[in-house]
């Protein structure tokens, strides 16, 4: 379990997380979700005890990291930055994190295998591609088979198997009971993760939920509809302050009216419908649509130091 408690770090006069407040239970799949600059990658250095936070706390099983008595069987993370020596092969990395960590070195072959890493454990990590070294951090966050496992933006440079591979590695370890906390910049990406999630922008909680539940209570109805009359029904929705997009010359997509009403309107005018289909909101818009405002770099800024 991890429990974040007020916590806030400031970096000089930038506030990257204020006042952050939640848990991260055994079972499930959290995802931590915000747009670059959110604050993510500062908040699980601050729960792996790398940040120092300005005010607040991050307790993993009820302690400070430091106060772990074995950090790595009982939290394994995956941060952003390349964390092994580059001349070392995989299987030299990994045996000596497990020697310095009283880890037994059977274990060495068990991660290797199970990141799919055999077949390069003699390979030197550091001609490693961007999805190897991936994988290879994961081996190492895997070492101590902890019971905890932070994994911050793991799927940046993967290809889709090797999305699809951490995907379901972090499903079957949330089934087996463990507590699986993974950060992403994607809602997408989340929702086929995820089955809570939390969410920040600009350092602060904006939702705490099951994923299901946030996109319910976030998504907007919209009505995708086509008609060979399509100018008569717009005049008859917009008398109704309905709103009206049209997408073709013979399809509107409409919100602010129910699907039902929309083909109840239809019909009382002698109206005929091609098609009346419901909507659901992309993902994406959904989050975008909340946090914007808390997008830090937008695309027209150059590239700032966020990450
Ligand atoms: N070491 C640092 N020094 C100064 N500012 C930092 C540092 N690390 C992060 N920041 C700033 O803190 C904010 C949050 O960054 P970060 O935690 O990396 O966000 P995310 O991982 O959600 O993209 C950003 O404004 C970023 O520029
Ligand atoms: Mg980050």
């Amino acid at each position: 379990m991890i429990e974040v408690k007020n916590l806030s770090k400031s970096y000089g006069s930038v506030v990257a997380v204020s006042n952050l407040n939640f848990q991260v239970t055994p079972g499930t799949v959290t995802g931590f979700l915000g747009p670059n600059g959110a604050g993510k990658s500062t908040t699980m250095r601050m729960i792996m005890g790398i940040d120092h936070p300005t005010s607040g706390e991050a307790l993993i099983n009820g302690r400070p990291y430091r106060e772990l008595a074995q950090p790595l069987r009982t939290v394994g993370a995956l941060l952003e930055a390349k964390a092994y020596h580059p001349g070392r092969t995989a299987e030299n990395h990994l045996l000596a994190v497990a020697a310095a960590n009283h880890l037994p070195s059977a274990r060495v072959k068990e991660v290797l295998e199970q990141t799919g890493l055999t077949s390069v454990a003699h390979r030197r990590a550091g001609n490693f591609s961007l999805g190897m070294s991936q994988r290879l951090g994961i081996a190492t966050a895997l070492l101590g088979d902890p019971e905890i496992l932070l994994l911050d933006e793991p799927v940046n440079g993967l290809d889709p198997e090797g999305i699809q591979w951490i995907r379901s590695l972090m499903q079957s370890l949330a089934e087996r009971g463990r507590t699986i906390f993974v950060s992403s910049h994607l809602m997408s990406e989340m929702a086929l993760t995820a089955s809570h999630v939390i969410v920040i922008g600009q350092g602060k909680l904006i939702a705490d939920t099951t994923v299901d539940r946030f996109i319910a209570d976030h998504s907007e109805l919209r009505t995708k509809v086509r008609s060979p009359q399509i100018q008569e029904l717009e005049a008859l929705l917009n008398a109704r302050n309905a709103k009206v997009n049209r997408t073709d010359p013979s399809t509107i997509e409409v919100s602010g009216m129910t699907t039902e009403q929309i083909g109840e309107l239809a019909s009382g005018n002698a109206i005929t419908l091609h098609e009346l289909s419901p909507m659901v909101a992309s993902l994406e818009e959904v989050f975008m649509e909340l946090t914007q405002g808390s997008v830090e770099y937008r695309a027209t800024e150059p590239v700032g130091a966020a990450s």
